[in-house]
């Protein structure tokens, strides 16, 4: 803020303060503004104030020259804004009454018939409105653009094999493709999830003034136009009460931010000396200042913690809107700086993780290496005494069983055990076995809906294109 300026009762009591005498003590005035943070959305302020007062104008509320005279008022107002040159105070408690006193200054008496049929009930509640619909639409973006960096390296490594992990045990090989395709389709769904907030979001709140409406001939259907609303809100009660959008961009925000912790825990894993899967490039990798040998992956660390922020945040403004009656409180003036925040931190945790992304070397021979530990090919085994032998699948688990247990008393993987081990365990069982027992063909033969064949990987790349690029 470039002014933190005393209490001064010419600036906030010129707005509201006909029945006060006296300018507010100096922690009510700390405590009560919030322009410190909502000055972030002074564009969308404005624009919906141009919206305002060209309807109060088409409606013949206000004169059509009074109209005009507002909207010129309001673009210098902007003009101030963006270039630096406005002063914030404090005393006038938040960016609707900064805009508005500025406006006065400039155009004089015209100025004070812009708040007309409206109240700051409405307007706050319809500026964020806006300034969430834009933040969804810049989230989608980035999202967009994190799924472009996976599906590049899905598709580099559609035949990759890695070990596919469940209770984080080697379970059966996969392929890195289609483990890296698995966040494409989480973005996927997170992108899905924020254009169904933005739909259902998408009403007009101007107009439902303080609560009840008003008495003036407004016309909604104009100003939700105007604005790119869909329709105006239907209930003027809820419309100052509901903090919907918020709470579901929030909660949007914390599932795809518990997503992308879940791949920078991958990223710390594979990056580790242990796995050895990953190495990530110089400009994705910090030292440490006492172990040379280190390259770390801060950047994953951080993205894994600050899904903490922002689940945190929604908890936040949840337990603020739990319990509030009808309609309108001043608590709901909290409700801003945990979604810029978790805003902010969705986006730049995106950015890193694309980046990171793209400057990723893995590790094919190590990773190949590993597809075939922990008898990995074993369900393929049990897979083929189905297949070929007819057996029925619980039967087919228990002699594999047996098999498993055999190679490693042996200290041997499963296509290391000769035939006479494998017959003695269940005499059917023939040569052809050991085509099975190999990760490369257990990948080959995913080829199951949704499956992770190497082919597969290959479609559901050029799917995923087209799905979401
Ligand atoms: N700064 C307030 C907020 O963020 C604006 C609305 C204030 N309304 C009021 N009647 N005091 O919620």
């Amino acid at each position: 803020m470039s002014d933190q300026s005393k209490t001064s009762d010419t600036d906030a009591s010129a707005m509201w303060g006909g029945r006060f005498s006296g300018g507010p003590n100096d922690i009510m005035e700390e405590i009560n503004a919030s322009i410190g943070f909502d000055q972030r959305f002074f564009a969308q302020d404005i624009r919906a104030s141009k919206a305002h007062a060209e309807m109060l104008g088409a409606q013949n509320i206000i004169t059509p020259e009074d109209a005009q005279s507002i909207c010129d008022g309001l673009d210098q107002v902007y003009g101030e804004i963006e270039t630096g040159t406005f002063t914030f105070k404090r005393s006038l408690e938040d960016i609707h009454m900064n805009v508005e006193a500025r406006l006065k200054e400039i155009i004089g008496e015209p100025g004070g018939r812009l708040h007309t049929g409206r109240s700051r009930n409405d307007q706050v509640a319809n500026d964020f409105k806006l300034w969430v619909r834009d933040a969804i639409d810049q989230m989608d973006v980035a999202m967009q653009a994190m799924q472009a960096a996976l599906i590049d390296q899905a598709e580099a490594h559609s035949a990759s094999a890695m070990p596919g992990f469940t209770h984080m045990q080697i379970a059966q090989p996969v392929t890195l493709g289609h483990h890296l395709l698995a966040y494409v389709e989480m973005l996927g769904r997170d992108r899905s999830r924020l254009m169904d907030g933005r739909k259902r979001m998408n009403e007009c709140v101007l107009g439902a003034a303080a609560l009840a409406g008003t008495s003036f001939p407004i016309d909604r259907h104009m100003t939700a136009k105007a604005l790119g609303f869909d329709r105006p809100s239907a209930n003027s009660l809820d419309s100052v009460a509901d903090r919907d959008y918020v709470l579901e961009y929030l909660s949007a925000l914390s599932i795809t931010s518990v997503h992308l912790s879940r791949l920078a825990e991958e990223y710390v894993l594979w990056c580790s000396v242990q796995f050895s899967y990953a190495r990530l490039g110089d400009s994705f990798s910090t030292g440490s200042s006492i172990m040379p040998q280190k390259r770390n992956p801060d950047a994953a660390e951080l993205i894994r913690a600050k899904s903490g922020r922002v689940i945190g945040s929604l908890n936040a403004l949840l337990i603020v809107m739990k319990g509030l009656p009808m309609t309108y409180g001043k608590d709901m003036q909290e409700d801003k700086e945990p979604i810029f925040d978790a805003h902010d931190t969705v986006m730049l945790s995106l950015a890193a993780m694309t980046g990171m992304l793209g400057d990723t070397t893995f590790n094919k021979e190590r990773m190949a290496a590993d597809a075939g530990k922990g008898f990995s090919t074993a369900t393929d085994l049990a897979d083929w005494l189905v297949r070929v032998l007819g057996m029925p699948f619980r039967d087919a688990h228990h002699v594999t069983g047996a098999v498993v247990k055999m190679a490693e008393d042996k200290g041997l993987g499963l296509d290391d055990l000769t035939l006479d081990d494998l017959q003695s365990i269940e005499p059917r069982i023939m040569n052809a076995i050991f085509e099975i027992l190999s990760v490369d063909n257990s990948l080959k033969s995913r080829i199951s809906v949704g499956g992770t064949a190497p082919s597969n990987v290959v479609s559901a790349c050029a799917e995923a294109r087209k799905r979401f690029l």
